[in-house]
């Protein structure tokens, strides 16, 4: 069997259209073990290896599991990442967080940086990656995410600090007016029924939900001012609804400071940039 009839079954079985056809691609190149989807779209007439296997994992992504966690790994600004349902899986709007804020932090020095809410380790990580003589630390509340960024950042080489706490108010006030940027993808998600049901069903409610929306921007642009150094800034991901709710939120707390709003390739307003 080739694979191009193994594909073409596996459209016929759900309909086209019903499953993204790049995710099954991407199953198809990681069974037929090719380094990229671009070889196995040339090499079509190939007999297919690991029918089998193939078919258990075509089955959990027909009833709605990401790709990514079937993998067990996904792609994030040209890194692999290790993922599992305790992470959340990197989106390409945070890609463009990570671009924009190296873009716009005026400085070639190095820096202090804490990604904070780090998941996969994916912002830190390309951070680093790119800017590698910037101190780097990733953190989180949920500890088995931790772990997964621990081997992500071993595997990938990346020497980036990673620390267990919630928010920024357990960091030490050794690192007071110490950290330069403080980047963040925070949950804001108001409740379960505005979420795709695939990713309420997959994805952990721990990297999604956050009840008010601007719950996790507030603690931690509280939490952060102590730790900011001079002339700091914080990036955020949001949603387009938050805009003003941020801008009212820091008038009384950063009053000197001034917002940069950014739309992502989609035209939506996702990036918030605070420049104290
Ligand atoms: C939207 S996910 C972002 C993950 C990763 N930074 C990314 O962009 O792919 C939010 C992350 O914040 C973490 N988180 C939730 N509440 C937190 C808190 N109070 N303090 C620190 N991290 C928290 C979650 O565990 C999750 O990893």
């Amino acid at each position: 069997m080739t694979i191009l009839s193994v594909y073409q079954q596996a459209l016929q079985s759900v309909g086209i259209g019903a499953v993204d056809s790049f995710s099954i691609h991407q199953l198809l190149q990681f069974h037929n073990q090719m380094k990229d989807v671009n070889t196995l779209l040339t090499h079509l007439d190939q007999t297919m290896k690991n029918v089998e296997s193939f078919n258990r994992d075509f089955s959990r992504l027909k009833k709605g599991e990401p790709v990514a966690y079937i993998l067990g790994f996904t792609s994030f600004l040209g890194m692999t990442l290790k993922v599992n349902t305790t992470v959340l899986i990197p989106r390409q709007e945070t890609e463009e967080l990570v671009l924009k804020a190296i873009q716009l932090f005026p400085s070639v020095n190095k820096i202090n940086v804490v990604d904070v809410g780090t998941g996969s380790g994916a912002i830190a990580l390309a951070i680093k990656s790119r800017m590698p003589h910037w101190h780097v630390m990733g953190t989180d509340i949920s500890q088995p995410a931790l772990k997964i960024a621990k081997t992500n950042a071993n595997h990938l080489h990346l020497d980036i600090s990673l620390r267990h706490g919630d928010g920024l108010g357990f960091l030490e006030t050794k690192l007071n007016h110490t950290i330069h940027l403080i980047i963040s993808n925070p949950p804001y998600v108001a409740n379960e029924q505005q979420l795709d049901p695939f990713v309420k069903q997959y994805e952990p409610r721990l990297a999604l939900i956050a009840n008010p929306n601007t719950q996790f921007y507030e603690q931690y642009l509280k939490e952060g001012k102590r730790l900011l150094a001079p002339k700091g800034m914080f990036a955020f991901e949001i949603d387009p609804s938050l805009v003003s709710p941020l801008q009212n939120m820091t008038k009384t707390m950063y009053p000197s400071a001034t917002w940069t709003f950014l739309k992502d390739i989609n035209g939506k307003t996702r990036f918030a940039l605070l420049y104290t």
